[in-house]
């Protein structure tokens, strides 16, 4: 490569632009940095006459991402189009082929495809880098790549979607119920596209299965991963929550042991002091867990114009400075394939049931958690002037497995009117 890296941006909208305006302003920075001075080439986008805030007029424009991709004349393709397969896939693809470095944001094609696209980069020796799919703005690729590279890593947790966060903490901060926040998270422009990307939990376990694949050398696993969404968390449970203590996360939890890899994105309770409960807004933490360096904390924004894009040219610095460390931080062909699992690490759990309001109906449940061998840690039922009598339990720790059988036999008695909300109580 020359004293210039040239680069090629496809899909210019928030991160894109946040890019272009990094390059525009920083330029001198940039080129002390890495040595080399960052020269977009061309650009491509849906609508050329959109107003994006910047100027592309020294740019060239191409309506086709993958032209854009074979380009000669770019180094770096940044793939900033999103969407699991489609066009992002198809111009990754071509500009792998014909040699170009990558440098995306697309967790979801990744999460999907990241196992074949590494083993192809990795063959056509190019970079594939994608620091700004995980955690926005937070350096967690990098620290996990290169910082903690000496560490057996034991463990991975962490809040990775910055507007589920931010709807359970304005639900705990003004008392209103799920359907508003959402809604006003909608107004503020926070949902993806699909919501339920963001709410059930499937944008948090795109990133989490990237991680676990980096940190324990496994291939990409997103089948594998148990998630569930926040859509069922009432006021009520929040309520409950802040009572006991404890405040509701949507929290990724990741661990391997000789069985396999454990990979689950669901709405927890975590201890109020916790780190984790302090977390307000759209922020994102994670906290990663190595033999040799205990708990590391890293929190930041997820998500935003800035700090996406500054993860994003921290990748195309990298490219520039001629780092080239592999896609998830040993070769893509000797990732492991391993078993997926329920973890089997006992914790306490909250039920929140709504019952039948009859004489034996709680003895009923009480029978089904006993006969499952689990014993009931704490237990209130509401006030309540309806037919359904909400009833709060906490339980001893017990593995969930017991706690799904003891389920299934209340559902099974009909006691409960609605299926049961059952949330992990993780200590942290
Ligand atoms: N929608 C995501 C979030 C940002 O709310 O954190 C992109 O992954």
């Amino acid at each position: 490569m020359s004293d210039t890296i040239k680069i090629g941006i496809a899909g210019l909208g928030t991160v894109g632009a946040g890019l272009i305006k990094i390059i525009q302003k920083n330029s001198k920075i940039l080129a002390a940095r890495s040595g080399k001075s960052i020269e977009i080439i061309a650009v491509s986008a849906l609508s050329k006459s959109k107003d994006r805030g910047v100027d592309l007029s020294a740019y060239e424009w191409e309506n086709d991402p993958i032209n854009l991709a074979k380009r000669d004349d770019i180094d770096v393709f940044v793939e900033l189009i999103g969407g699991e397969d489609g066009s992002a896939k198809q111009a990754t693809e071509a500009a792998i082929k014909h040699g170009k470095h990558v440098v995306t944001a697309n967790k979801a094609m990744l999460a999907m495809y990241g196992q074949e696209l590494a083993i192809s980069a990795e063959s056509n020796n190019v970079n594939l880098r994608f620091e700004a799919a995980v955690a926005g703005g937070i350096p967690v690729i990098k620290a996990l790549t290169e910082s903690l590279a000496g560490n057996n890593i034991t463990r991975i947790m962490g809040v990775m979607n910055g507007t589920c966060n931010y709807i359970l903490t304005r639900m705990e901060d003004t008392g209103l119920p799920y359907e508003e926040i959402f809604e006003e998270a909608n107004q503020l422009g926070f949902l993806e596209a699909d919501p339920n990307l963001d709410v059930g939990g499937i944008d948090a376990a795109h990133k989490l299965v990237l991680l676990s694949s980096i940190a324990y050398g496994t291939q990409v696993d997103f089948e594998g991963a148990v998630l569930e969404g926040i859509g069922r968390i009432s006021i009520e449970d929040i309520r409950a929550a802040s009572e006991m203590g404890y405040r509701i996360k949507l929290l990724g939890v990741s661990t391997i042991n000789k069985l396999g890899l454990s990979q689950t994105m669901r709405p927890c309770l975590v201890p109020a002091s916790s780190p984790l409960a302090q977390l307000d807004g759209g922020t994102n933490m994670i906290i990663i867990e190595g033999d040799a360096v205990g708990q590391i904390v890293l929190r930041g924004a997820g998500a935003g114009e800035g700090p996406t894009a500054s993860a994003v040219i921290a990748d195309i610095l990298d490219i520039a400075r001629g780092i080239n460390i592999p896609v998830f931080g040993q070769p893509a062909n000797s990732l492991k394939k391993v078993p997926s699992i329920n973890t089997t690490v006992e914790n306490s759990f909250y039920l929140r049931l709504n019952l039948k309001d009859e004489a034996g109906i709680l003895a009923k449940v009480s029978a089904a958690l006993a006969n499952a061998g689990i014993s009931i840690d704490r237990i209130r039922q509401e006030v309540h002037e309806t037919d359904a009598a909400p009833v709060i339990i906490v339980t001893h720790p017990t593995e969930r497995d017991l706690l799904n059988k003891a389920i299934a036999e209340i559902e099974a008695t009909s006691a409960a009117i609605d299926p049961p909300v059952v949330l992990r109580i993780e200590t942290v």
